[in-house]
């Protein structure tokens, strides 16, 4: 049997620490808002090169404060991609904008030289989407972002600690959002989330609307209001367990993405001449591979076959979201995003994640090269 993906090996090895972090924690007295959260967003912060850090109750719930933050709602359209997970566009839409869907590049991301077409006079602000662990041309959409006077929401929900020409992503547009969903570069035991910026106003705004718009930040200020709302706001709080677990995985995550990066050359190595597809690493980026994400154009005899062998492999993602029943009304008839179209028929993702082992790795690709032979 092999895993595409699983956390039990990693439990296995930290199974003691964690099981004393949360006892630590719930002995604290605090379940919200206590030292853990406090600890994590500086320790989050000072990795990601954050002035200001608010962790939060998903990625999801991440992006949808973060643009409620830019004051976006009705009547305002929002550029991203369609090839990503529901929630970036779940995100725009829970706040009553208009998503606006650009085609991507051959590396499956924002092909940022169709964004200024896409831009009309309701634009308010860009999503990048960093996916499968690889950054987009982050400098070339801030640019585009300056000249048309829009925001930049990146997503890094897929790609922490990597970088774009040596700097993390996240710390070029206005706000960058993460996930702490268990696959995820750091990964809690539960749901998490985290929106990072420089932008002092920004920060204090997502504060508030993280906790239904009370302000936290004056809580030993006299005229602190305990129950009283100073802006409209949701319920996105991350507990303290899952801060304990995020603040006590986080020292391991380089050598998460180290481990994920030589799995990664194992893949290259191996895969060449193949007939698939390999993901590349652009010069100049540092990709964590989130996902090993390749392209076949008989992707779904592959998968058959490797199903009779009980491999069950994940594609990311089959269905492009403006093609969805739900999203589909943002689905205009004009609209043609042919490379999104042709890669959700054709890509797949290969197991990957820090603790899978290099012999696994290899005996799946043996069973995988024999099944692309035999097609
Ligand atoms: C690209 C992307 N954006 C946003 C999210 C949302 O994160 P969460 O699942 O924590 O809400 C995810 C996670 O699935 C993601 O992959």
């Amino acid at each position: 049997m092999i895993n595409t993906w699983s956390y039990k090996e990693e439990y296995k090895l930290i199974r003691k620490k964690i099981l004393k972090t949360i006892d630590k924690t719930l002995s604290s007295g605090n379940i919200f808002f206590g030292k853990e959260i406090q600890q994590f967003e500086r320790n989050f912060s000072k990795y990601n090169n954050f002035k200001y850090g608010v962790a939060v109750g998903s990625g999801t719930d991440a992006l949808h404060i973060s643009l409620l933050a830019l004051g976006i709602g009705h009547g305002d359209e929002v550029i991203t991609v369609s090839n990503t997970a529901i929630a970036t566009i779940s995100a725009i839409v829970s706040t009553g904008a208009t998503p606006r869907f650009i085609d991507v590049d051959n590396n499956y991301l924002i092909d940022f030289k169709k964004i200024p077409k896409k831009i009309s006079k309701k634009t308010k602000a860009i999503i990048p989407v960093h996916l499968y662990g690889q950054s987009c041309q982050i400098d070339e959409i801030c640019k585009i972002a300056k000249k048309f006077n829009l925001k930049v929401v990146e997503d890094c929900a897929q790609a922490q600690g990597a970088k774009f020409k040596n700097k993390y992503i996240g710390t070029f547009g206005d706000m960058a959002c993460f996930s702490f969903y268990p696959t995820k570069i750091l990964g809690a035991y539960g749901d998490g989330g985290f929106v990072g910026t420089n932008n002092k106003s920004l920060y204090e705004k997502i504060r508030q609307i993280r906790f239904y718009g009370i302000d936290q930040i004056n809580k030993k200020n006299k005229f602190f209001k305990k129950y009283y709302s100073n802006t409209h706001g949701v319920n996105s709080r991350i507990d303290e367990i899952q801060c304990s677990i995020l603040n006590l995985k986080l020292k391991n995550v380089n050598k998460y993405i180290k481990q994920r990066r030589k799995l990664a050359e194992v893949y290259r190595e191996h895969l060449k001449n193949t007939g698939l597809i390999l993901p590349k690493e652009k010069s100049g980026n540092r990709h964590v591979y989130h996902l090993f994400v390749v392209y076949h154009n008989k992707r779904d005899l592959i998968l058959q076959k490797l199903k009779k062998k009980n491999i069950n492999l994940s594609i990311q993602y089959p269905y492009p979201v403006h093609k969805m029943t739900a999203y589909k009304k943002f689905n205009n008839r004009k609209m043609s995003l042919p490379q999104t179209d042709k890669f959700s028929k054709g890509i797949f993702s290969l197991p990957m994640y820090p603790t899978l082992k290099e012999e696994t790795v290899k005996k799946f690709i043996k069973i995988l090269k024999k099944v692309i032979k035999s097609i």
